[in-house]
């Protein structure tokens, strides 16, 4: 594995990702973390990644003493460059302006360490304030730029540094690099493939839970739908999934998630009808925050009512992801990750008895889909749309009854049919219907008619913080407009939301 040494870079995941992309399984540790925790991982490199800070700020990040002392090959990367030419005794001092942006390196003609196999002039992604002046011991430069004097350097064994980021698009040859380092120097063999994943935490899962009952919530996302298959492979019949149908779902799902995972896949899955739980909660809600705490309350509820009946078992798996990880992630919850992890499934509370088993805790959402399509999920599993915990009543403006869902239904499903159509469901972020409490004047035949204004969203995100509004063509809006008003009695209009966010939200809730 490579361990990636987190010195506060924007880019510090994506290095992770572009290991292991070469099929090199990496993890992401905090600067402070200790060798102890760092060599469970079993390292055969160590990459140091750019950060904020300037190696003489008070309290800047430092080098920690087992990246010197473990004996395996070190890459600097930026700040993590500077830092280590600090560290083994160098000069690095503040440079005239920021060099941010794409800058030229011209090669060594002799390097065939990290830069082998390229020569010449390749463009390269610059993001930083200090430069190094001076290279300690028998480190030397092997590439420079028009401002960078040294822009890599290296000892041909042991140590290396980048002032550039290759782990970015705008370094076309980054990745050649990262494979230098990650395959040639380190020796890593790149066997970390889907298959070799589910084998490892196969085995891994039999060990920690033994002959224990496990339960899982299964919602039909993606993550608890792959971290359940994971389970059911593991242990089998020892898994019991419940699914709780809130009546706040779309068009068919209670039935796609039991026939693809009771009927086809043979788990052993408890359905939990509480449409009328909720819906009754419900009634008479209109705003917003207390429509998503009545759902997550009522949520609970159902499930611990549920897992009553399951009084022997002791495990809670979840889908948690290695984003939600590193978000929490400090030296100390590391060795103790259990005791400190949220519960992600509707806000479980702290004090049910289970403990965890979380087999997706180091994976990114694409590295998910890949092992599900390994484990045999369909497609439109594996390929979903994210959908809120909270379902279609966060999507209907106002009280949320039970006419009003079906209405909501209704639309939704013409637009996702119609996307579908397109060719362009899989390629969007999430793309919906919204019931607005707006009704408006309309005409049919010779008649008049008064009904509510059904807004249409689709929006393109990378992880939902921010987010723009696809350009749909006009045809797909012409035929969803069309259908929703002439199939879906109730609604007579239809609006297509081009609100970014921000400063809008993606949910109109
Ligand atoms: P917003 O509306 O905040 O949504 O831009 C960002 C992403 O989060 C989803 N979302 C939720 N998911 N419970 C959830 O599980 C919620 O209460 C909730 N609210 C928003 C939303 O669908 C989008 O993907």
């Amino acid at each position: 594995a490579i361990v990636v040494v987190d010195f506060g870079s924007q880019y510090t995941h994506l290095i992770a990702r572009r290991i292991r992309e070469l099929r090199v399984y990496s993890e992401i540790v905090p600067a402070t973390a200790s060798w102890e925790t760092v060599q469970l991982i079993n390292p055969r490199g160590i990459i140091l990644s750019g950060g904020p800070a300037s190696v003489y700020d008070v309290g800047a990040p430092e080098i920690a003493d087992w990246i010197i002392d473990s004996g395996i090959p070190v890459l600097g990367i930026c700040y993590g460059m500077q830092a280590l030419v600090h560290k083994l005794g160098g000069e690095v001092v503040a440079g005239d302006q920021r060099e941010y942006g794409h800058a030229d390196l011209s090669i060594a003609a002799d390097d065939d360490g990290l830069l082998s196999g390229l020569s010449g002039s390749i463009p390269v992604w610059m993001s930083h304030g200090d430069k190094v002046e001076r290279l300690p011991g028998n480190l030397r430069t092997v590439g420079h730029t028009n401002n960078t004097s040294c822009a890599a350097f290296t000892d041909g064994e042991r140590w290396f540094g980048l002032q550039f980021h290759p782990e970015v698009q705008h370094t076309p040859d980054g990745m050649s690099i990262l494979a230098n380092f990650v395959k040639k120097i380190c020796g890593c063999p790149g066997n970390w493939t889907p298959g070799n994943f589910v084998t490892d935490t196969v085995k891994r899962i039999q060990e920690q839970v033994g002959s224990d009952r496990v339960i899982c919530a299964l919602s039909g996302g993606v993550d608890s739908s792959v971290a359940a298959m994971l389970l059911h492979r593991a242990i089998g019949s020892q898994l019991t999934c419940i699914f709780v149908n809130n009546g706040l779902l779309r068009h068919g799902e209670a039935e796609q998630v039991q026939e693809t995972f009771h009927r086809n896949l043979g788990l052993d899955l408890r359905y939990v009808d509480a449409e009328d739980r909720f819906v009754n909660r419900l009634a008479g809600v209109t705003d917003p925050e207390v429509k998503r705490k009545t759902i997550g309350e009522e949520f609970i509820r159902v499930f611990e009512d549920a897992a009553g009946e399951l009084d022997d078992a002791n495990w809670l798996a979840q889908g948690t992801l290695y984003p939600d990880v590193i978000e929490s992630e400090t030296p100390e919850n590391r060795t103790s990750a259990r005791i400190k992890t949220h519960h992600n499934v509707g806000g479980l509370p702290e004090d049910m008895n289970f403990e965890l088993v979380e087999p997706l805790r180091y994976l990114f959402k694409d590295e998910v889909r890949s092992v599900g399509l390994e484990l045999g999920l369909p497609e439109d599993i594996v390929y979903r749309q994210p959908f809120p915990g909270p379902g279609l009543a966060i999507r209907i403006i106002g009280e949320v009854t039970r006419e009003r869902l079906d209405l909501l239904r209704d639309c939704d499903r013409i637009v996702l049919e119609e996307i579908r159509q397109a060719g362009m469901y899989r390629d969007i972020w999430q793309s919906f219907a919204v019931l607005t409490d707006n009704r408006t004047v309309g005409v049919m035949g010779d008649y008049r008619t008064y009904g509510y204004a059904c807004a249409i969203r689709a929006v393109n995100s990378d992880d939902a913080m921010t987010a723009d509004w696809v350009r749909l063509p006009y045809e797909v809006l012409a035929e969803i407009s069309t259908r929703i008003v002439n199939e879906v009695p109730g609604v007579n209009r239809v609006v297509y939301d081009i609100t970014s966010k921000p400063p809008g939200t993606i949910e109109w809730e």
